[in-house]
């Protein structure tokens, strides 16, 4: 039985948060999400949600993480014991974005054995709604898929409890120092042979040409909000419980910016290979870029196998490398969801790591088989709309009350200052946690519940 939740160095620590910031959100969601919203002139609300969000709340999370040194939930009792259910809320919330998360990662490794034959045949659009979604008028293809999604499925599982079932540093901990710099290697190869593809600047011109009179439109900025907290994984309660399981002294103020740099220059990269291939594509098939967009899984599933079908042979090293890239990114995210609501667990009911992540495993791998099986497509959409627009944003506002306001944060200012060797905190970084970001971010939300609701 293993029981040690402890980083061993710093390094453990960094590492592991960006490969927890670095996932599909990086990958499908941020290219997409640049393009759709203003091209370059999106860099305006990205920055400033960085600076003003990003930033000043990972450093909160952190703080109050270091400083409590036990589980999300067990502070929050600590804290007021009128917040114990909000301890556990945001833990059971992302739990299950980890679930929802790991079908689209089972569709990956799928895809990376199919990218080495171009398995996915001449339409991979049909293949993948009709085949691999099972929309309702094709129910044989359902029938037939769901051994090889169920075997996809549970090889992630078993992955993924192989790693975490160990002790923090033996298993996440050492996977993160390997992952992470492989995943950022992979996607430097990906993105320079993209750039010297035939067409690569048509797909950036199109990216990058910015849209200014969007600035003023509530949707960008919007845009820009969602897409920093979804991508740094913000409001979640994981940047806590990883601070929590730091034991040695830490610069916690320079370890975000880091973290919140890497996570920016990965998407940033991602989105440069992107719309390269989307380029090349464009030129040889005659259909404007824009068409090819398509958002969410639509561009990992179906654009993706569409442009590998016309690259030719390259297409049997680029694919397969991609795939991997999206899988690792997506891996090493699911892993850091999972650890909330086990330490909360342990914690509460004096249970052990091994034995707590090996019950959550189980639950989770089940209900992910109903996940990326029986509904498809319309019930993973529900589930990332509500998590996006609706329980994300909540979690930052929640944790702004209890950490800002009921802790009364303040009483950390000295520390972390104390072992920052780069920016200091003072009363700028306290009127943006309690004032600004709850307010900004209230407003934001209830546009966003509008925006469901519509
Ligand atoms: N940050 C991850 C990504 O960009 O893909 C996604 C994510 C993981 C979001 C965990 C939220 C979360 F709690």
């Amino acid at each position: 039985m293993t029981d040690k939740n402890e980083w061993g160095s710093n390094l453990s620590f960094v590492f592991a948060m960006i490969g927890s910031a670095v996932g599909l959100g990086n990958i499908w969601r941020y290219p997409y999400v640049l393009y759709s919203n203003g091209g370059g002139a999106f860099y305006i609300p990205y920055i400033v949600a960085i600076l003003i969000m990003g930033i000043p709340f990972l450093i909160l999370e952190y703080g109050v993480g270091y400083n409590f040194k036990s589980s999300f939930a067990k502070a929050a009792r600590k804290i007021n014991s009128k917040c114990e259910y909000l301890g556990w809320f945001l833990p059971v919330a992302v739990f299950m974005i980890m679930i929802y998360y790991s079908a689209i990662l089972g569709w990956d490794g799928i895809y990376m054995m199919l990218s080495f034959t171009k398995g996915w045949g001449a339409d991979p659009n049909n293949f993948f709604t009709t085949t691999l979604l099972q929309s309702s008028d094709s129910f044989m293809g359902l029938l037939n898929f769901i051994p090889v999604i169920a075997v996809a499925m549970l090889a992630g599982w078993i992955i993924i409890w192989f790693i975490s079932h160990r002790d923090l540093e033996q298993g996440l901990g050492k996977v993160s120092k390997i992952l992470v710099p492989l995943l950022f290697i992979i996607m430097i190869i990906i993105v320079a042979f993209s750039l010297t593809l035939p067409g690569a600047s048509i797909g950036l011109a199109e990216l990058f040409n910015p849209d200014w009179s969007l600035l003023t439109h509530f949707e960008i900025w919007m845009a820009a909000f969602g897409q920093i907290v979804f991508s740094l994984s913000l409001g979640m309660s994981i940047a806590f419980t990883y601070a929590s399981y730091v034991k040695d002294d830490a610069d916690l103020i320079t370890n975000t910016i880091s973290i919140a740099l890497a996570n920016s220059l990965f998407e940033n990269f991602a989105a440069l290979g992107v719309f390269s291939i989307l380029g090349y594509m464009s030129l040889q098939s005659g259909t404007p870029v824009a068409d090819l967009v398509s958002q969410g899984t639509g561009l990992v599933f179906i654009v993706y196998p569409t442009v590998f079908n016309v690259l030719g042979q390259w297409a049997y090293v680029l694919g397969p490398l991609f795939f991997l890239t999206v899988y690792l990114a997506g891996l090493t995210s699911i892993l850091s969801t999972i650890e909330p609501l086990s330490f909360s667990i342990q914690n509460k009911f004096a249970s052990t790591r091994s034995r707590t992540m090996t019950a959550l495993i189980i639950v989770a791998a089940a209900i992910s088989m109903i996940y990326a099986t029986s509904f498809g497509g319309s019930l993973l959409g529900f589930v990332d709309t509500f998590i996006n627009q609706i329980a994300l944003l909540l979690g930052v506002v929640i944790e702004c009350i209890v950490f800002a306001w009921i802790f009364k944060v303040e009483k950390l200012i000295d520390f972390l200052n104390s072992k920052s060797k780069t920016i200091k905190l003072g009363k700028w970084w306290l009127i943006i946690v309690k004032y600004i970001l709850p307010i900004f971010i209230s407003i934001i939300w209830i546009g966003g519940m509008f925006d469901v609701a519509k």
